[in-house]
């Protein structure tokens, strides 16, 4: 899928909730990837994490390599690593729609970005917690999507982070209206809303998902809450 074909898909299921397969069951990916297929999943989103950026080790290209054939859902890898640069390629090859990274990695993100754009997907630019939300600012026209993070990453299962709010609201009143607006951690039916308040359009779910016996009506309640409470944009 093509970025821009990837980018009207997305934008035109806003509120876009984006399971985490940090919980998922590892044992049976197939089942996992069939459930959430029929519960409505629009994308998948893959939490990579290297033991160096994050304190938490999970999965790699070879992993995602064997889940695109499963699905022909859009993946984004949200890539917690401390070189993003040195493995873009991999993840492109084994079949990734969007690379999110790390600002905190890759200070000067331009280059990166290109490199991504140059192989024909689309690109995301991630904030963690501690970091000010203004040193987004000279490359807010370069990303596809913005994500902010609203538990300091390397774990699911964390408690919201509400200054993530705030940054929301920065960035809602300054990027492009293309620009997809996206939040990770601690989302669930309570703190959903209020991200959809201050502006985001694509929310990251991991628990609220994946604690529950049944998928479907967890992505349905969120994305009601979501659509209940979207700002404009
Ligand atoms: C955390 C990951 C998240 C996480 C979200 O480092 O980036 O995607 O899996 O999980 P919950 O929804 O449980 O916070
Ligand atoms: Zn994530």
């Amino acid at each position: 899928m093509s970025r821009q074909a990837v980018l009207e898909r997305f934008a035109d299921s806003i509120p876009l909730i984006a399971p985490s397969m940090l919980k998922c069951g590892f044992g049976n990916l197939h089942r996992e990837v069939e459930l959430l297929e029929s519960a409505g999943a629009r994308m998948l989103h893959l939490d990579v994490m290297d033991g160096h950026f994050v304190p938490n080790l999970t999965y790699g290209p070879v992993v995602i390599e064997r889940l695109r054939e499963l699905t022909e859902l859009p993946f984004e890898a949200h890539l917690m690593i401390s070189d993003p640069a040195r493995y873009a390629d991999d993840f492109l090859k084994a079949g990734c729609n969007l690379l999110t990274f790390h600002l905190e990695a890759v200070p000067e993100p331009r280059p990166l970005i290109e490199q991504i754009r140059g192989k024909g997907a689309a690109v995301g630019l991630a904030i963690n917690p501690k970091t000010p939300v203004e040193s987004l600012e000279p490359f807010l026209d370069a990303a596809d999507l913005v994500l902010v993070m609203s538990v300091e990453p390397g774990f699911g299962g964390q408690k919201f982070i509400r200054s993530a709010l705030d940054k929301l609201r920065w960035l809602r009143s300054r990027v492009p209206r293309k620009t997809l607006l996206s939040v990770d951690g601690g989302i669930e039916h309570e703190t959903i809303a209020a991200t959809a308040e201050a502006g985001a359009t694509v929310y990251v779910v991991g628990s609220a998902i994946f604690d529950r016996d049944e998928y479907g009506p967890a992505i349905q309640e969120l994305t009601g809450q979501a659509r209940a409470h979207l700002a404009p944009f």
